[in-house]
């Protein structure tokens, strides 16, 4: 679904515009109709999400060129992400995690981009086990003792907020250098009237078509508490907008949206 409202705006390189192109969407087409009809503002989360996204993972390994070359994509799905920061960047591993379709993406990878695919693991792993997480990316070649840039896209609301911390905790603490750029839904309570029930009504949408009770969102102080990062970083859809496009467009103040994203380092 995400891929489909955000189309080509979902990649940034032109090999990964030719997967975009390349992407079977039709099974996301019913949700992405209603999601467009119903919450204009979601595709424009995700453009942002993932222009933020990127700008944040290239200043990430200009300040810090070491950090580039091990990259992992928790959640990564069917997002260009990983096939971007590959080809981008000639010396990085990238390694992606997530529950499902991983053996497919890696086929359809290696068919599309041999000289690259070679750099490229996917990993089928639940992020909620931390260790089954950690033994995939050893087995895949991931090494704990280099700095690491670790992504996490639209998985946050997948987890319970304890895992997600306890995952972030682990991710950061393996090497100074390490950082992670993280994009979550702030908790209800914090939102705006109007906007928590926006967020509630999609929120309750997207759970109930994927089969779970609720979508998990995130209060950040708590967060950082319990994840021991420190945030280097803040940017919400107004700040994107401001830096993306040198205006707020549908977003004029950080309490128009509910969606966060953050760089965060160890403490
Ligand atoms: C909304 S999609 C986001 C995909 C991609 N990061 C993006 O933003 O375009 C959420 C992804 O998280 C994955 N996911 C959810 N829970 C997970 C878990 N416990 N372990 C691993 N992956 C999970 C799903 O399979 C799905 O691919």
């Amino acid at each position: 679904m995400v891929m489909r409202l955000t189309g080509e705006e979902a990649a940034h390189t032109d090999a990964g515009r030719s997967y975009v192109g390349m992407l079977d969407t039709s099974a996301g087409r019913e949700m992405a109709e209603h999601v467009a009809a119903q919450w204009p503002h979601a595709r424009v989360h995700f453009v942002l999400r993932k222009w933020q996204l990127w700008t944040w993972m290239n200043a990430a390994s200009v300040n810090a060129p070491a950090v580039g070359r091990q990259v992992v994509v928790l959640g990564a799905g069917w997002s260009a992400t990983g096939i971007d920061w590959a080809h981008h960047c000639a010396d990085a591993h990238v390694w992606e995690v997530d529950l499902h379709h991983q053996a497919d993406k890696e086929a359809l990878v290696r068919g599309l981009f041999p000289l690259v695919a070679g750099r490229m693991r996917m990993i089928e792993a639940d992020l909620s086990s931390l260790g089954m997480v950690l033994s995939g990316l050893r087995a895949g070649g991931w090494r704990a003792d280099r700095p690491t840039l670790w992504v996490a896209e639209g998985v946050a609301y997948y987890l319970a907020p304890d895992r997600f911390a306890a995952l972030l905790r682990a991710a950061l603490t393996f090497h100074p250098a390490n950082r992670a750029v993280v994009e979550f839904g702030l908790a209800h309570h914090l939102l705006r009237e109007d906007v928590r029930t926006r967020t509630a009504a999609y929120h309750g949408y997207l759970a109930a078509q994927i089969g779970l009770a609720a979508l998990q969102t995130v209060d950040p102080s708590d967060f950082c508490l319990r994840s021991g990062a420190i945030p280097l970083s803040w940017a919400d859809p107004s700040s994107m907008e401001l830096a993306r496009n040198g205006r707020t467009l549908t977003f004029k103040s950080p309490e128009d949206s509910g969606m966060r994203m953050a760089v965060l380092g160890p403490a």
